[in-house]
């Protein structure tokens, strides 16, 4: 008997070798193979264009995480130096954020000095929320603020970029998963605040491992890139203490190969969230990711049900149906952020229990949408069943 495999969570198709040939070639015949080389040119004024916005507010990164780490570097220069957080007279080092994120947010604050604090998110997005942080009576210690993009969702970037105006407070926007949302969404454009965009190989455009910043403000996108590229001047003179974050011309030429790919993947993208949004709708009690299929795609389909992630994973497990929890249920229950001083945080703890990522790649088999919405359906009633 064939025991019939489990249907993936992700897939990832990262472009193929005949697609990556023309590029690989163009590597050959310049020799040339990292530092800034005409492949990122040209892979940078192509994410920019999609940005709409000009060469140089775009810069690469060898990963999302260090893409963070040299945003929050370049908005620190910016300050006065006696405001910079590594001064010894610096009142503000606090860097507030959600929980409700991939741990990297709260890696790349520490890894730069800052003391991460965690915020609750706001129910009806479930990202912070620019009017409740502007009501806070404690924010004369606060740096700077992250603001994650919830799987991809669009973030309201004029309001963060008012609210980094009107309080002086750094905003820096981590939307790992957003890169279709920043480039489709016009209230989700890049606008002053530095937004990060990973490409790693589970995201929507991906190169295996790499990020982005952009912004409308080019010096500081140049200024982040300098951080990630040993701190030099013009001179080749390393100026601060600082790291490599470059990405190499073959990832370039990979990052090429998928944008050439993107105006084909996408459609197939928002062609199954909308599958997945008329088959889940019905079901009680179960919710997607606000907005989920709405103008924006993403490279995951979360959803949160009444029953414990650990509960409904198990019951889609038996029926075939591979699960993940992308956040791993946020910061907080890591061991690493335990301590991390934090807001009561109920929206968090609500939905981090809860969600779970459903299969969603491009080529998922056709009959995948109604086998697992069926499957949802039915663990689901049994679960409300039982409580009754
Ligand atoms: C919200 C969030 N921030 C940061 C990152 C880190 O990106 P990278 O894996 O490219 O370092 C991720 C990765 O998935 C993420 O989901």
């Amino acid at each position: 008997m064939t025991v019939k495999p489990p249907l993936p969570v992700l897939r990832p198709a990262l472009p193929t070798a005949v697609a990556l040939a023309p590029y690989l070639q163009r590597i050959d015949a310049t020799r040339w193979y990292s530092n800034f080389g005409p492949l990122l040119h040209d892979f940078e004024v192509r994410l920019a264009e999609l940005c709409g916005l000009p060469h140089g507010a775009v810069a690469t990164f060898s990963n999302g995480t260090l893409a963070l780490m040299a945003a929050l570097h370049a908005e620190k220069m910016r300050l006065p130096e006696q405001a910079r957080w590594d001064h010894p007279k610096a009142v503000r080092r606090r860097c507030l954020m959600p929980s409700w994120t991939f741990v990297a947010t709260a890696h790349a604050a520490v890894q730069v000095g800052l003391h991460p604090y965690f915020v609750d998110v706001d129910a009806a997005n479930w990202a912070l929320s620019p009017t409740a942080l502007r009501a806070r009576t404690d924010l004369e210690d606060v740096a700077a603020v992250i603001v994650v993009a919830p799987f991809g969702a669009p973030v309201d970037q004029a309001a963060w970029d008012a609210f980094a105006a009107d309080t002086g407070i750094i905003v820096l926007i981590d939307a790992a998963a957003g890169f279709d949302a920043l480039t489709s969404v016009p209230s989700a454009r890049p606008g002053r605040c530095l937004t990060m965009v990973s490409l790693h190989a589970t995201k929507a455009v991906g190169i295996g491992e790499g990020g982005l910043l952009v912004s409308s403000d080019a010096d500081l996108v140049q200024e982040a890139r300098r951080w990630g590229n040993f701190g030099f001047d013009a001179d080749s003179k390393a100026e601060f203490p600082a790291t490599n974050a470059k990405i190499s011309e073959y990832s370039a030429a990979i990052g090429l190969a998928a944008l050439d790919l993107w105006p084909e993947r996408r459609p197939i993208l928002a062609e199954l969230s909308a599958a997945y949004r008329a088959a889940l709708s019905p079901i009680s009690g179960l919710k997607t990711v606000p907005g989920f299929g709405q103008g924006w795609v993403s490279s995951t389909c979360n959803i949160i049900t009444p029953l414990p992630t650990q509960d409904l994973a198990a019951g889609l497990a038996a029926r075939g149906i591979q699960t993940r929890r992308w956040w791993n249920g946020g910061c907080k229950p890591h061991p690493a952020f335990a301590a991390t001083p934090s807001d009561p945080l109920p929206v968090t703890d609500r939905i981090s229990a809860a969600a779970l990522g459903i299969p969603f790649f491009h080529d998922l088999p056709a009959d995948a949408v109604p086998q697992v919405a069926e499957a949802l359906a039915d663990i689901i009633a049994g679960f409300q069943g039982a409580k009754a």
